[in-house]
């Protein structure tokens, strides 16, 4: 076998847009972004989400598109390429991506238990306790380090059981390489997840109450926008959301054939995860309106974000649906195990996909290595002090080790490196060509994200 066949490829266009859509839309966009949009400004949110998205979401996927493209390397082969010093620029965000996974996995495997729980109604009219019942309050630490000891010795089974499933169905897909794995994986959950979405969104806005959800998601706050935290949100949103400075999209594109429209590609992925995101917001706010309405609270009352959103707010609101509401509870949770599946595969191959290009290791050789290694920690995050390690790994890995990543590599590539050449190599490829401002887009984002950092660091951004 030629080195290029071993790499693998993606067999039609759309097999490799799929896949990067399929990486971009995730948990963060059914569980992060409405959240992050309503309490910034909500409607208003839209100019710094778009903002973010065109002068950095868009600008870095061509970026990286083209860097994958051209070196055919995952993250650290495209880094040492450039200089052997930068290497580890490349491990660092493969190690990032190794941290995510670890309760990324988990967080599916979750959703599968809910799925079960969504039919049986297993969570009962408490589901708070039904949740915390077993594990550490989030965010709360632990009285104690014994406390903590004696939490993550004990297995979760509501969690560690369907999560042998996540790691069976990610190894799977992963072992059969990418056209046959990865490109025919996404080629079925993604249409499901769409279908999924659009249950979820009609069964929302026709509930009482939606309205009320709805102007709360999208009554601008203009005042919002001179507001800095805001505009750190939209880019943090961007960034996370797109799978950005994560090595995954080095790793997807060094699978592209040769001909491959570049910039094409960056806008469609773009703009489709973007567009996931508000029509996952209108679903999930119409849902949370309804919520309000019948507990006779404000819609801001029942709103919160992460685990408690999917975890305690969902299945609240499932209990009182009117009809069929273990089906409906059923599909809200297929949303999420479809749209997680898909990125958490794509964060294994931008780690497997560097083990195997360093070590000169065949695919299911860093397959297995990689998933003995990760499959015990992610083991536990699914112990009773689950919550509580899951809450470090995700704080320091996305306030943190993200915004560093990024202004590594755009530091390096958008001051060090001769990124007119990228250009010139992009618009040979692509029917739409980049003007100049793409190379200002880069280092004007690499200023932004050091400026970010430095406020964070002085403590004047809370984390
Ligand atoms: N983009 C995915 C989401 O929004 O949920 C999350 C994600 C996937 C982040 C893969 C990082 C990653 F490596
Ligand atoms: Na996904």
């Amino acid at each position: 076998m030629s080195k290029e066949e071993n790499r693998g490829q993606w067999g039609s266009r759309s097999g490799f847009i799929l896949a990067a859509i399929g990486s971009a839309i995730g948990l963060g966009n059914i569980w992060r972004f409405p959240y992050v949009a309503a309490s910034n400004g909500g409607g208003a949110f839209l100019i710094p989400y778009l903002v973010a998205l065109f002068t950095a979401g868009i600008p870095l996927l061509i970026l990286e598109f083209a860097m994958g493209h051209k070196i055919r390397s995952s993250a650290p082969g495209v880094f040492a390429k450039l200089n052997k010093k930068y290497e580890a620029i490349g491990w660092f965000q493969t190690l990032i991506a190794f941290f995510i996974t670890t309760y990324y996995v988990v967080i599916i495997a979750w959703s599968f238990s809910y799925l079960f729980f969504a039919f049986t109604g297993a969570w009962g009219t408490d589901p708070k306790a039904f949740l915390f019942g077993d594990y550490l309050k989030l965010g709360d630490a632990p009285s104690t380090l014994g406390n903590l000891g004696a939490s993550l010795g004990g297995l979760n089974l509501k969690v560690a059981v369907p999560l042998l499933l996540v790691w069976g169905i990610n190894y799977g897909v992963l072992r059969m390489g990418v056209k046959n794995g990865l490109e025919k994986a996404n080629k079925i959950f993604m249409p499901l997840l769409i279908i999924a979405l659009l249950v979820i969104v009609v069964r929302g806005v026709t509930l009482p109450g939606a309205m009320a959800g709805l102007d709360y998601f999208f009554t601008p706050d203009f005042s919002k926008l001179t507001d800095p935290k805001v505009w750190l949100a939209a880019y943090g949103q961007i960034f996370f959301s797109l799978s950005i400075c994560f090595a995954i999209m080095y790793a997807y594109a060094s699978y592209l054939p040769k001909k491959s429209d570049i910039v094409n590609n960056a806008f469609m992925t773009g703009l489709g995860n973007c567009s996931f995101s508000l029509i996952s917001g209108i679903g999930v706010f119409s849902i949370l309106g309804f919520m309000a309405h019948t507990q006779g609270v404000s819609v801001a009352e029942v709103s919160t974000a992460g685990v408690g959103l999917a975890f305690i707010v969902f299945p609240e609101a499932i209990n009182q649906l009117p009809g069929m509401n273990g089906l409906i509870g059923g599909v809200f949770f297929i949303t999420l195990i479809f749209a997680g599946l898909s990125s958490s595969m794509s964060i294994m191959e931008a780690v497997v996909a560097a083990i195997s290009d360093k070590f000169k290791l065949t695919r299911v050789q860093a397959l297995n290595r990689f998933a003995l290694t990760s499959g015990i920690l992610s083991l536990l995050v699914a112990t009773n002090g689950g919550l509580y390690v899951l809450d470090i790994v995700d704080y320091a890995t996305n306030q943190y080790g993200i915004v560093i990543a990024g202004i590594l590599e755009l530091v390096i590539l958008g001051w060090f490196f001769n990124l007119e050449s990228v250009r010139t190599y992009v618009n040979e490829l692509s029917d739409f060509r980049v003007g100049k401002w793409w190379i200002w887009a880069i280092k004007g984002t690499s200023v932004l994200l050091v400026v970010i950092l430095a406020l964070k660091i002085k403590g004047e951004i809370a984390a």
